[in-house]
């Protein structure tokens, strides 16, 4: 085989495997920028539905489209009593990732896969998987507690009707409002590995289901959206504000990694990190202080003491467990959450992708034997 084209590089750290504008990070400086706009604009005048249009076709929709866009995700928010009744199979045990991604691959049975090149069947799989990943999460956590699941109500918005639907209850506007900013927060991080794998998975011209259930498969992971529920677990753990220190020397001594800190782009504190903070002491200040959070600033101050050196730092899945938890969603559904906003980004990527598509075939450097031999089984030690 001729010699690969540049140097190996484990977790292909540093190597760009794509030209994309949909998203920017300066990890040196700490700015997150979707098509252009700041994080922190995004975040107080627009709404996840707007964010995730931005993202998709890569400019804010007009107050029509905008208007268009929300109506045809409200008309899609059922899910078909066929991925229902497949859902009330699940063991109860499982997790609701795992869940999801059986869920959002099974949605590929039942609408059709080949007209990639037209921008209706595009805007058509948009919709679809927007509108119904949030009602699948919420419906296979009533599922797994013996209920039905719940409708989605018509008079609520994208982010409220979701917390009715897992809760029960109608959201505050303003609890609605900071799960709406979560979602934003969420919904793209340039070259990351949900959304590497949504694009190696797209490359194929597979259809957008399978696209997000690799990338729903990915995510799942603690390196990666799962660290936000070992946070919690983490600050559990921890149990008291004298405990934090012992508690980070003895993870820096037995080389354990601390939840919720360190990126592999952000050598600052990350933005969305920064905007989640001050969400969870919106939400405290209208329900309640939050004994956990007292724990979890002991934790970055102690972190940033040990480890600032090293540009370790707060990152998204910090505090994003606390707001979650406050919300009443269950630690095991925050990945989930994290699916449901990143869903926008894993869509422009493939829409993307489908532009300027070429099959993805990296290559490898092979380290193996080249003469074995074939040892009959009963010569075998
Ligand atoms: N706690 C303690 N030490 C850490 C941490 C951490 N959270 N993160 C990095 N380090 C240390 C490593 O031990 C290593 O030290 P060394 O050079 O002395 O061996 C050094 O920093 C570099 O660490 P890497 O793991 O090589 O950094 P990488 O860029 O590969 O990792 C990652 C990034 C995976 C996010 C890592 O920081 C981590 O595991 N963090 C904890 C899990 C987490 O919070 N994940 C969520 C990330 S954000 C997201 O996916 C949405």
């Amino acid at each position: 085989m001729a010699q690969p084209a540049c140097e190996y590089k484990p977790g292909l750290e540093g190597v760009p495997v794509a030209q994309s504008s949909i998203s920017y990070v300066d990890g040196k400086e700490g700015i997150l920028k979707y098509r252009g706009i700041n994080i922190e604009e995004l975040a107080t005048k627009s709404t996840f539905l707007e964010t995730a249009f931005l993202l998709i076709w890569g400019r804010l929709p007009s107050k029509q489209e905008l208007d268009d866009f929300q109506e045809d995700i409200n008309n899609h928010r059922r899910i078909k009593y066929h991925i229902r009744d497949m859902m009330k199979c699940f063991p109860e045990s499982g997790h609701p990732m795992d869940a999801l991604q059986t869920s959002a691959a099974a949605l590929g049975l039942f609408y059709s896969r080949r007209a990639l090149d037209k921008e209706e069947y595009i805007r058509d799989a948009v919709v679809r998987i927007l509108a119904k990943i949030p009602t699948m999460v919420a419906a296979f956590s009533q599922m797994r507690r013996g209920n039905d699941s719940v409708k989605p109500n018509d008079d609520l918005n994208y982010s409220a009707n979701f917390l009715y639907m897992l809760t029960e209850k109608e959201p505050e506007p303003l609890e609605a409002r900071i799960f709406d900013v979560c979602l934003m927060l969420h919904a793209e991080h340039t070259m990351n590995a949900s959304t590497f794998s949504a694009m190696v998975t797209a490359s194929t011209l597979t259809d957008p289901y399978a696209v997000v259930a690799s990338a729903v498969g990915t995510l799942a992971g603690p390196l990666h959206g799962g660290a936000n529920e070992e946070v919690l677990t983490m600050l559990e753990e921890i149990g008291s504000i004298e405990n934090v220190r012992p508690y980070i020397e003895d993870c820096i001594e037995n080389k354990k990694k601390i939840m919720g800190f360190g990126h592999r782009v952000y050598k600052v504190k990350d933005p969305r990190a920064r905007i989640l903070q001050q969400l969870a002491e919106r939400l405290f200040e209208l329900t309640g202080h939050d004994e956990y959070y007292d724990i979890a600033l002991e934790v970055e101050r102690v972190v940033a003491e040990k480890l600032g050196h090293k540009g370790i730092y707060a990152n998204v899945d910090f505090y994003s467990g606390l707001v979650y938890r406050k919300l009443g969603i269950k630690p095991d559904l925050f990945t989930p959450m994290f699916a449901i906003s990143r869903v926008a980004g894993w869509l422009a990527h493939w829409r993307e992708q489908l532009a300027v598509n070429r099959i993805f075939r990296p290559t490898q450097i092979y380290v193996g034997q080249k003469d074995g031999v074939y040892v009959p089984i009963e010569e075998r030690s």
